[in-house]
């Protein structure tokens, strides 16, 4: 029953997520706001905006228009920086595996970001043409928590939402998946995420078997 199988990148795929902390990081460090990685797990999966207004309430500090769209652009700057270097070496362990099983189950393989530089981690990792369909995370009015990116990915496979499966590594883009109505995958810790389906550490442990078993008991 599993049509399609729609992945987060940032955490999911490679490392990426550790480059997003270390920018941010950086930003709260220059405003002199702390920002350490429990902070960051509620940033995970929140877009660039959202993920700035988070900071800076945390230090209690408002600025300006033009400062708040300098910073956007300092953090993504130093992100860009640091992806500089991502080539097809960072894909994490398992991914290439599992994608070709689910290419031998002729299951469709999405992607849905939230992040506006999807397209070229992608790229720079080498798997562009493994996916069916890319998501655009510009193109939808909410983002994470909410169920936009991964409908429009659904919708861009030309698959119901209930025949997908989503896998994530952070709490508001596992929301999303179940705000969506598919079976959620969690990569990552199951007393972090709480509203998976279910849970593997890594993606070398992603098991699509289990997956299957799971989703199937879960829709009967
Ligand atoms: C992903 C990451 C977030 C990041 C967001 C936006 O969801 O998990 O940490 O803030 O993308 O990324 P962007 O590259 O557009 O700034
Ligand atoms: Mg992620």
């Amino acid at each position: 029953i599993t049509s399609a199988v729609i992945f987060d990148l940032d955490g999911v795929l490679t490392d990426t997520a550790e480059f997003h902390f270390i920018a941010w990081q950086a930003i709260a460090n220059k405003l002199d706001i702390t920002f350490d990685r429990e902070d960051n797990e509620k940033l995970k999966g929140v877009d660039r905006e959202n993920s700035l207004k988070y900071i800076l309430s945390k230090g209690n500090l408002v600025v300006s228009t033009t400062e708040f769209e300098q910073l956007l652009k300092e953090k993504n700057d130093q992100y860009l920086t640091l992806i500089d270097e991502v080539n097809p070496s960072h894909l994490f362990d398992g991914v290439l595996n599992c994608f070709a099983v689910l290419k031998k189950s002729n299951v469709k393989i999405g992607l849905a970001s939230a992040s506006k530089n999807a397209s070229l981690v992608i790229t720079k990792l080498g798997i562009e043409h493994l996916f069916d369909f890319i998501g655009d995370a510009a193109s939808v009015a909410n983002s994470k928590p909410a169920p936009d990116i991964f409908l429009s990915v659904a919708h861009g496979l030309k698959v119901s939402p209930k025949n997908c499966i989503g896998v994530e590594d952070a709490v508001a883009g596992v929301s999303a998946i179940k705000s969506a109505n598919m079976f959620a995958v969690g990569i990552g810790e199951s007393q972090v995420l709480t509203q998976a389906d279910l849970v593997f550490p890594s993606m070398s442990e992603f098991d699509f078997k289990r997956v299957e078993t799971a989703f199937l008991l879960s829709a009967t």
